[in-house]
């Protein structure tokens, strides 16, 4: 046997290990493919639900007289909020709402802090004060008061608290 024919029978033996291992592995992955990525990911529900959302057509065309096979989409209305109670004190309805007039004395309004403008009016009682001060009350002044200040917004209540505050201030 001569060196190139010994040289050549082993390499081909070499090559057929290798071709026949590479085989090997290749069929051993495929099985191993199989039993996982079949059995556990591409049946599973959630999976081919996915990808049929995944998908779906962007839109849909219906002509009249066409069946609609989709569900009516569904409107998530959101609930309702909670009132919020915002309840403000005395001083924060004037600050707010009656200090244009009552702090400057716009229109003839009595300015809180003046004793001698609210010495009549206080004597009237808290009873007159508090539904002039909630329904409106046009006096000698040149403009009247409106009721609630104009602020229809404001609770009676609040309003009275805020009448119980300028009187305190203009004692
Ligand atoms: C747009 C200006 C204006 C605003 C705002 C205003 N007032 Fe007056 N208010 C007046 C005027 C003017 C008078 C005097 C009316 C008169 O005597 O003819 C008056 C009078 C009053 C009186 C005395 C009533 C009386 O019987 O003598 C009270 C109390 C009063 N206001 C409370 C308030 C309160 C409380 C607020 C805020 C919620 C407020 N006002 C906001 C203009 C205003």
């Amino acid at each position: 046997m001569s060196r190139d024919q010994k040289f050549f029978d082993m390499y081909s033996l070499v090559i057929g290990i290798l071709a026949a291992f590479a085989i090997a592995i290749l069929v051993l992955a495929m099985k191993m493919s199989d039993l996982t990525q079949g059995v556990y990911t591409r049946d599973a529900d959630e999976y081919q639900s996915a990808v049929a959302e995944r998908i779906r057509p962007f839109g849909e065309i219906y002509r009249p007289g066409d069946e609609i096979e989709t569900a009516a989409p569904t409107v998530e209305t959101a609930p309702e909020p909670e009132p919020v109670a915002t309840v403000m004190t005395g001083p924060q309805v004037y600050n707010a709402a009656c200090i244009a007039c009552h702090g400057t004395g716009a229109g003839e309004a009595p300015i809180v802090g003046d004793a001698a403008a609210w010495s009549a009016r206080i004597a009237q009682g808290t009873d007159v004060l508090n539904d002039h001060a909630v329904n409106g009350f046009d006096g000698d002044a040149i403009t009247p008061m409106l009721a609630k200040g104009g602020r229809a917004d404001l609770s009676d209540q609040e309003v009275i608290d805020a009448v119980a505050y300028m009187v305190s201030e203009s004692q």
